[in-house]
């Protein structure tokens, strides 16, 4: 049921939250196994929620680009339900790993089948899906094409040195790619797949232009995105159920506890979270727990659930 929040309340909470978690000390350490990622200052946080009609509201550095990586799975998945359906679940599951993001472990166990879209391994199948049912006219880069049309942004861009750095430095993505090739669960070529996942992740957008991309999952699947071929309220319902259940990885269970809202991490520092009905949320800094979670980003959009009773249980 779409429910407009109280904005005067909304602005007060966020710049609470960003004025405190400017000066808090315990911030996390930066992702370092992509070089480029580890230059970016941990003094960064910023804070962004897009209500389902409006200008999104701001606090701190939610301006400020920064490399969504995993969030980009959300968007990816996007493009590949649209370009195959439910077909896709025959060759990404949809269960929680409760492993790492990068695990190979499970993927031996179940002969190269990932658990879900949002760990590597299935991303980097849901790239292989995409790149193998383009159609001509497709754009070039389609995660990218989604990601600025859903924030009515064209400038989003890749950052180029992020991807030279992941394509640098990402053989366990590779060795996952190659081992699902082995069992069969990779139609294209290992280079030119990762060589897709490794951009997608290395989209830049602000805390702004990510909670207007993530909008189209508050609405479900309505509203002003649902011009776009790749958004319905079906899909906008299956992808909330995933980033509850699988969103931020072998934390998704104390994240669900914590916070109750579908969420989507990345090891740039951000996370998208979708209040349904109400808005898209988007937090960042770049200092991570020992999961691989903005530990800020975590905290803050816990306190603005709790302060405006958003949790969905
Ligand atoms: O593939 C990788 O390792 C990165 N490009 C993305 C990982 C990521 O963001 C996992 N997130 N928490």
């Amino acid at each position: 049921m779409p429910n407009a929040p109280d904005l005067e309340k909304l602005k007060s909470v966020l710049d609470g939250i960003a004025t405190r978690y400017a000066g808090e000390a315990e911030r996390g350490d930066v992702a370092d196994y992509i070089p480029e990622l580890a230059d970016v200052s941990l003094n960064h946080f910023g804070i962004a929620v897009a209500p389902l009609q409006g200008a999104p509201l701001l606090a701190g550095d939610a301006e400020v680009a920064f490399s969504i990586q995993s969030i980009s799975k959300v968007f990816g998945l996007t493009v590949a339900l649209e370009r195959v359906g439910a077909t896709l679940w025959r060759r990404v599951g949809r269960e929680p790993s409760g492993d790492p993001f990068n695990s190979i472990v499970q993927l031996e166990s179940e002969r190269g089948k990932p658990r879900n879209p949002f760990i590597n391994p299935g991303a980097i199948v849901v790239a292989d899906v995409i790149l193998g049912n383009a159609k001509p006219g497709d754009p070039e880069e389609p995660v990218l094409d989604l990601c600025r049309y859903l924030a009515e942004d064209p400038s989003i861009t890749v950052d180029e040195a992020v991807f030279q750095s992941e394509v640098a430095t990402g053989h366990r993505n590779r060795a996952l790619a190659y081992f699902m090739q082995a069992e069969g669960n990779l139609e294209g070529e290992v280079p030119e797949v990762v060589k897709s996942y490794f951009r997608q992740c290395s989209i830049a957008m602000s805390c702004r232009q990510l909670a207007m991309a993530g909008r189209f999952l508050a609405a479900g699947g309505q509203g002003a995105a649902a011009d776009h071929a790749a958004v319905t309220p079906e899909r906008a319902r299956r992808i909330n159920a995933l980033m509850m259940t699988c969103g931020c990885y072998d934390a998704s269970g104390e994240v669900a506890f914590r916070i109750g809202l579908p969420c989507k991490s990345g090891v740039g520092g951000g996370i998208l979270a979708i209040a349904p009905g109400i808005a898209a949320i988007a937090a960042w800094c770049p200092g991570l727990d020992d999961k691989g979670n903005s530990r800020l980003a975590l905290a803050a959009i816990e306190e603005l659930s709790r302060e405006m009773g958003w949790s969905v249980f």
